[in-house]
C-alpha cells in the first residue's frame, strides 16, 4: 500500500513539467513569503488539505516538517511520498527531513507527545496548522450524542489542544504562527446537508482563533483562521460518493461555479504560516469561491 502510493507518485512526476513548480522559486516572490528555516507541523496531514498545506511549505522553502495524523503508517508514507517529491519535484537542498508522527488530536496526551517529537527531532517549532477534522450529515434530531461528542473532541478541543502546545513551545523561542483550520460553515449555514455540530464546531474554532489571538499577542505568538469553502478531498468525495446531485447543488451555490482544488488554498496558508502576515492576528481568510457573500 505505502509503496504504490510512492510509486504512483514517481510516475506522476515524470509526467510532471517542471517549469510549474520553478516560476514560483524563492528569488521571484516577496522574501517573507518563503518559508525557509521555518520548522512547521500539520495535523490531519496524511492527506487532503493538510497534505496540501505541506507541499505548498516544501514549494516555499520548508526543509523541516512533520505530518502528523491518526494512523502512523499514513503520516509516514505521506512523510516519505513529501520527501521524495521536495527532492525529485522541487529542486530542494539536499537536508530535506520530513516525519511521520502519530497523534490523535482529541488526546492532549497525544498531541503534547506529538509535539515532543517535533521538538526533539528538530529543536524548535515555528509554523503550526491545525488542520484534522471530521464531518458527518445527521439531521439535529437523528444525530447519536457520542458521534456529537466525537466530533467537538476532534475538531474544537483538538484544535485547542494543538495550538496550546504549539503556544508552550513557540513562546520561550520568541513566537510562532498557529493556523487553525476552521470552514466557511464558521460563517453561514450549508445547504441541503443538515451538519448543526459541525457548524457550530467551526465557529467555535473561528473564535477559539481570535481569543487566543488575543491572549498571545504579546507574547510573539498570531493564531489566525483559513476557512475553505467546498473543496475536493477525500472528505466531500465520501459524502458525495452517496449523492451525486449534491455536487451540482454546492456549484451552483458557489458564484464561481465549482469546487475548489486543495491546491486554490496554498497561497493562502503560505501567507499565514510565514512572516508574510506578521501584523495579522485574530483573523480570518476564507477561501470559498465566494460563497460567503451571496
Ligand atoms: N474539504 C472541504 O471541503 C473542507 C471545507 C471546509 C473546511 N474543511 C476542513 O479542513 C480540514 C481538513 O479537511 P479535509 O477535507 O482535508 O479532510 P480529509 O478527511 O480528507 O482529511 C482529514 C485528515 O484528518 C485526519 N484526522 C481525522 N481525525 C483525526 C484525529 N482525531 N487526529 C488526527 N488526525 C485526524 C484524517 O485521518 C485525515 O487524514 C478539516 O478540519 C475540515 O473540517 C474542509
Amino acid at each position: 500500500m505505502a509503496l504504490s502510493r510512492i510509486a504512483a507518485l514517481q510516475f506522476k512526476n515524470a509526467l510532471r513539467q517542471p517549469a510549474r513548480f520553478m516560476s514560483t522559486g524563492a528569488g521571484k516572490t516577496l522574501p517573507s513569503f518563503s518559508m525557509q528555516g521555518k520548522v512547521c507541523m500539520v495535523t490531519g496531514a496524511a492527506r487532503g488539505l493538510g497534505y496540501e498545506f505541506c507541499r505548498a511549505f516544501v514549494q516555499s522553502g520548508c526543509t523541516s516538517l512533520a505530518i502528523v495524523d491518526l494512523k502512523e503508517e499514513e503520516a509516514k508514507t505521506a512523510a516519505a511520498e513529501l520527501e521524495l517529491f521536495a527532492r525529485t519535484d522541487n529542486d530542494a537542498p539536499e537536508k530535506v527531513n520530513i516525519i511521520g508522527i502519530e497523534c490523535d488530536v482529541s488526546s492532549e496526551r497525544s498531541v503534547q507527545k506529538a509535539f515532543g517529537e517535533v521538538m526533539s527531532t528538530f529543536g524548535r517549532v515555528d509554523s503550526v496548522v491545525a488542520s484534522a477534522g471530521i464531518v458527518e450529515n445527521y439531521s439535529a434530531f437523528d444525530y447519536p450524542f457520542d458521534r456529537i461528542k466525537r466530533l467537538y473532541d476532534i475538531n474544537v478541543h483538538g484544535s485547542f489542544f494543538t495550538a496550546r502546545e504549539a503556544a508552550r513551545n513557540m513562546i520561550p523561542q520568541g513566537g510562532g504562527s498557529i493556523v487553525l483550520v476552521a470552514s466557511m460553515s464558521a460563517n453561514i449555514v450549508n445547504i441541503p446537508q443538515p451538519q448543526t455540530p459541525y457548524n457550530a464546531s467551526k465557529a467555535a474554532v473561528k473564535h477559539m482563533a481570535s481569543s487566543l489571538a488575543v491572549e498571545w499577542a504579546k507574547k510573539g505568538v498570531r493564531v489566525n483562521v483559513l476557512s475553505p469553502g467546498y473543496m475536493l478531498t477525500k472528505l466531500t468525495k465520501t459524502i458525495l460518493a452517496h449523492d451525486q446531485e449534491l455536487k451540482k447543488t454546492w456549484e451552483s451555490l458557489t458564484p464561481m461555479g465549482k469546487m475548489g482544488d486543495p491546491e486554490d488554498l496554498s497561497g493562502a496558508i503560505v501567507f499565514l504560516a510565514s512572516d508574510a502576515s506578521s501584523f495579522m492576528t485574530g483573523s480570518e481568510i476564507r477561501v470559498d469561491g465566494g460563497y460567503c457573500v451571496i
